[in-house]
């Protein structure tokens, strides 16, 4: 069953030179890029892709962070691949990220309020139809 998939290389992925890497990553599993631009995401746009998390206690601090430069928007096709790229990406907690995917290899917990975990991915078809439509 062929997917799409949004991506985002995170701002801190984009400040550590991280951008690529985690392209290669993708391509190398064989998934497809299939569009991509570079943009420091607004608040507008943010608040919409994070609505389910308005109100957590990470949220303001997660929109700081987000819009605080330049991110990756890459929309990633392939079989499975929502839950191909979530295997990929590790989980949401650096420190917990397994040895071997992108959170787990590059990234770390930084003792800030939000988890800096380089890269987002849809979590469900919905999820997925829903952000691409608000970046693309
Ligand atoms: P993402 O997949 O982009 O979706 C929501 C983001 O909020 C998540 O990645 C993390 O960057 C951040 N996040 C999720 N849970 C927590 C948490 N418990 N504490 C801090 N940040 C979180």
């Amino acid at each position: 069953q062929i997917e799409r998939t949004l991506v985002i290389v995170k701002p801190d992925g984009f400040r550590r030179g991280l951008t690529g890497e985690v392209l290669r990553r993708i391509e190398s599993k064989g998934y497809v890029l299939a569009d991509l631009h570079i943009t420091t995401p607004d608040r507008e746009r943010l608040a919409r892709h994070y609505e389910e998390h308005q109100g957590k206690p990470f949220y303001e601090p997660l929109v700081d962070f987000m819009s605080s430069g330049p991110a990756t928007f890459v929309v990633v096709e392939g079989h499975r691949c929502i839950e191909g790229f979530r295997a990929l990406a590790g989980a949401t907690d650096p420190t917990k990220a397994l040895p071997g995917t992108i959170r787990g290899d590059l990234g770390r917990d930084w003792g800030e309020k939000v988890q800096a975990n380089i890269v987002h991915g849809s979590d469900s078809p919905e999820s997925a139809a829903r952000e691409i439509s608000i970046w693309f």
